[in-house]
């Protein structure tokens, strides 16, 4: 079908007869992981063949990261062994490339309350606008972790507020010894 008549027509080209899972990356800081990321990667390494973690090696948009990319890393790869189709891996170049490089046709995100809804919309619009092939989807967070954030974490860990429950054990420990004052 010509180009001009498929935008009239509203829907995307077939795939062809070769559907299946494929490879999705779910990307981010992960400063550090928490309960509700691991919900989201465990989500979709249940729908997808392969799951690619993309560790933001150095955010644009946000501080210096508290731990470093090696860590979040490594904090990541020891919770998701049990899938046997998740792996961790940092990144330095845009979302689009580092998916294109691991063969991903999806970009896998989760949503918690409306707040998330702006932020993703636009990047939902600059990574379609580089990539329109990659398709992004949005997994809405179990509601236990609506509200569980890295950044919030991270206030309560510095105020020695109890994190257990809300990251994995390692986890809380590293940030204790990271924030207490
Ligand atoms: O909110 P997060 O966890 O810091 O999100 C990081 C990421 C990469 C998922 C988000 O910034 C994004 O979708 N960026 C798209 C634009 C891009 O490729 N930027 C370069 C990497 S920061």
């Amino acid at each position: 079908m010509a180009a001009d008549s498929r935008e009239r027509s509203a829907r995307p080209a077939a795939n062809g007869p070769n559907h299946h899972g494929g490879t999705a990356v779910c990307p981010g800081s992960y400063d550090p992981v928490t309960f509700g990321h691991l919900d989201i990667i465990g989500r979709a390494a249940n729908v997808f063949d392969r799951v690619v973690v993309g560790v933001v090696n150095q955010p644009v948009r946000k501080r210096k990261t508290l731990f470093n990319a090696e860590e979040r890393v490594a904090f990541i790869t020891s919770e998701v062994a049990e899938y046997g189709n998740v792996q961790v891996k940092p990144f330095d170049t845009l979302l689009v490339d580092f998916a294109r490089e691991h063969g991903a046709k999806a970009i896998v995100k989760g949503l918690r309350a409306i707040s998330d809804f702006e932020y993703e919309f636009e990047m939902n619009q600059l990574n379609r606008k580089l990539a329109p092939d990659i398709e992004s989807i949005y997994m809405m967070s179990a509601p236990q972790f609506s509200f569980l954030s890295s950044s919030g974490v991270k206030e309560l860990a510095m105020f020695g507020g109890d994190v257990s429950g809300l990251v994995p054990d390692p986890v809380a420990a590293r940030l204790q010894e990271e924030l207490k004052r």
